[in-house]
């Protein structure tokens, strides 16, 4: 059985949506269930300030991914790289144990989207040749 936060979350999911102009865009599949996350960043001086997403997935994967947006919105890049599957699933009251790998799926997306604004993947040079 679900608690209510996880219904609550799943009814009425929070920060749905997608931001214009982002600072960072990762998308997190879970190939175990075919599940999917599409995550937006907006940073600012090192703090979340807004974030938004994209859920292909069943009600605990859309009420983990609502409740990890509202743990890390608001919070710097060093606290957001904290969120685990365990905090986001705990802050719902627990989730059911064939359920607990959804909450892996939004703590994922998120430190990897964290980590990418980080260190970001380096670009190539135009013109530049490839020494491959
Ligand atoms: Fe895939 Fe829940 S069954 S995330």
């Amino acid at each position: 059985m679900y608690t209510d936060k996880v219904m609550d979350h799943f009814s009425n999911p929070r920060n749905v949506g997608q931001i214009e102009n982002p600072n960072v865009v990762v998308k997190v599949g879970d190939p175990g269930c075919g599940d999917a996350i599409l995550i937006f960043l907006k940073i600012d001086s090192g703090v979340i300030v807004d974030i938004k997403y994209k859920v292909y997935g069943c009600g605990a994967a859309i009420a983990t991914t609502s409740m990890a947006s509202t743990m890390v919105k608001g919070r710097t890049l060093e606290e957001a790289l904290e969120i685990t599957d365990e905090s986001v699933a705990a802050a719902l009251g627990g989730l059911p144990e064939t359920k607990q790998h959804c909450s892996n799926l939004a703590a994922t997306a998120i430190r990897a989207a964290v980590t990418r604004y980080m260190h970001p993947p380096e670009e190539k040079v135009a013109g530049q040749a490839d020494p491959h």
